[in-house]
């Protein structure tokens, strides 16, 4: 039976309680913390560092963390702070690095899992000659930068393209999808062959997050049914 994880992205939640949010949302159900950093340039948005990530390794969480850099260009230096402060996983988006099978090989060379990602108009031909090297791949289903958008269905086709390409390959690749996902269109999306769903203002939006989760992952079952 294929397994599903929901990441709960965090730049939802309350940052004023970070630590507390955070907590609560694994409690409640959530397989992996999504971490957004945005730089203003790359994006139209400013977040968080690898200080941030630290502070949630220090307060407790243990969970698995995934960062997503939407920060142009991906500097070696924020690659080693994020690996240091506890990352998990690195994902960052092919425009952002000028040598992407580089950058891919010094995230991995450093012991953390690698992730590219595609924004909802780049072309999958990026992922062809780097299949060997990757850990994860991200498909964004909105433009990144902020929490709160609505999903665009036509990245639908695009993540059953890749579901595609990761089964034929038979790479042991995660296939991620990130913005819009909410309680009612996560089974479409499932169906079309993701494996982590990225879910921000879908879960942080509502008071019981376990509520949320619970009937999310409902919705999650009918695929195997
Ligand atoms: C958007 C971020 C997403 C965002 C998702 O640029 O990469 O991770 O937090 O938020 P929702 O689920 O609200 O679209
Ligand atoms: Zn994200």
């Amino acid at each position: 039976m294929k397994q599903f994880f929901l990441a709960p992205s965090i730049l939802a939640a309350d940052f004023a309680r970070l630590g507390e949010e955070t907590v609560k949302v694994l409690e409640a159900g959530g397989d992996i913390i999504h971490f957004d950093v945005m730089d203003n340039h790359y994006v139209p948005n400013l977040t968080v560092g690898p200080i941030v990530l630290k502070a949630l390794r220090t307060y407790g969480i243990i969970a698995p963390i995934d960062v997503h850099l939407m920060i142009k260009p991906v500097s070696d230096s924020l690659i080693y702070d994020f690996i240091k402060a506890g990352a998990d996983f690195i994902t960052f988006h092919v425009e952002a690095s000028e040598h992407i099978d580089r950058t891919l090989e010094l995230i991995k060379k450093n012991g953390c899992k690698t992730g590219l990602a595609l924004n909802p108009a780049t072309p999958i031909n990026y992922l062809s000659y780097v299949m060997d090297k990757l850990d994860l791949i991200l498909l964004m289903s909105v433009n990144p930068g902020f929490s709160g958008q609505n999903f665009i269905y036509k990245t639908l086709d695009k993540l059953s393209q890749v579901r595609r390409l990761i089964d034929e390959t038979g790479y042991n690749i995660l296939l991620e999808v990130d913005g819009g996902i909410k309680i009612d269109n996560i089974y479409q999306i499932a169906l079309a062959g993701a494996d982590i769903f990225v879910i921000g203002s879908g879960i942080f939006s509502y008071p019981d997050y376990k509520k949320i989760i619970y009937l999310i992952s409902n919705e999650l079952e009918k695929v195997h049914s």
